[in-house]
C-alpha cells in the first residue's frame, strides 16, 4: 500500500480481474529498495509466459540501486526518463534472443516471434508485480547503442526496453509535467480495438 494514495478511475467495460486496471506505469518511485529474492519472483512469472515452440527468448540483464551497472544503465536513458527513473530500486534491460532451434530442425534459424513472446514475457512480470505491491514502469526512451553496450548485448540479441522498478512514491517531487501525469490513464474503446469479423467490416 503506498502513502501518496492516487485516485484510479480506470473501469473496464467488461468484467475483468482488477489486476489489469490496478497495474499502471508511475514516475513517483519511493528509495524503498527491492531484494534480489523480490525482483526475482518477477523475472519468475515472465518466465511462465507462451513462447513459440516454447524457444523462451526473453532474456535479462538487472541492476538493483547501487549495483556497477545501474548508473550505466541510467546514462542510456533520455534526459526526460532520468528525472524520474533513477529513484527505481531495480532497472531491467528486457532484450530478446532472435534465433530458435524448433523440433527437429538441425540448426537454429530466425524466431519469427521473439518479440511477440518477450512482449508477453514482460506482462507477465508487469501483473506479478501488481500482486506483489512493486510497480514497473518500462522506457523506450533510451539510447538502445549505449544500453546495449553497457549490458554487453551478445550477437543475435535485441534490446527492447530498460524497466523501472520500484514502490510508490511521492509524486510533488516530480517537475510539474510528469506530476499532471502522474495517475492511472484511460484506454481506447473497445469497439476501436477489436472487429467481429474482418477489419474491412467495420
Ligand atoms: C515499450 C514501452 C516503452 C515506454 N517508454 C517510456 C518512456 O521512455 N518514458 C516514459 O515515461 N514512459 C514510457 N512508457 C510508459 C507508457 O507511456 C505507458 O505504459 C502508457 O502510457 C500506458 O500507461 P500505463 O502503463 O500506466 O497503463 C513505455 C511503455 C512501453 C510499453
Amino acid at each position: 500500500m503506498s502513502n501518496f494514495p492516487i485516485e484510479n478511475k480506470r473501469k473496464a467495460d467488461h468484467s475483468i480481474n482488477p489486476v489489469f486496471t490496478d497495474r499502471w506505469s508511475p514516475r513517483s518511485f519511493s528509495n524503498e529498495a527491492i531484494t534480489e529474492d523480490e525482483l526475482l519472483t518477477l523475472l519468475e512469472a515472465a518466465r511462465w509466459a507462451p513462447s513459440a515452440f516454447n524457444a523462451q527468448p526473453w532474456r535479462f540483464s538487472y541492476a538493483l540501486r547501487g549495483d556497477a551497472l545501474f548508473q550505466p544503465l541510467v546514462d542510456s536513458m533520455a534526459p526526460m526518463n532520468q528525472l524520474w527513473a533513477p529513484k527505481a530500486a531495480a532497472l531491467v534491460a528486457v532484450a530478446s534472443f532472435n534465433l530458435c532451434t524448433p523440433p527437429g530442425a538441425a540448426a537454429p534459424i530466425a524466431n519469427g516471434s521473439h518479440e511477440f513472446d518477450t512482449g508477453a514475457a514482460w506482462a507477465f512480470m508487469a501483473m506479478q508485480a501488481t500482486f506483489s505491491g512493486w510497480y514497473l514502469h518500462a522506457l523506450g526512451g533510451i539510447d538502445f547503442d549505449k544500453a546495449s553496450a553497457a549490458i554487453s548485448l551478445p550477437a543475435e540479441h535485441q534490446l527492447h526496453a530498460l524497466i523501472a522498478v520500484g514502490k510508490r512514491g511521492d509524486p510533488s517531487v516530480l517537475p510539474d509535467a510528469l506530476r499532471e501525469r502522474e495517475s492511472p490513464n484511460p484506454r481506447k474503446p473497445i469497439r476501436e480495438l477489436a472487429v467481429r469479423g474482418k477489419f474491412s467490416d467495420t
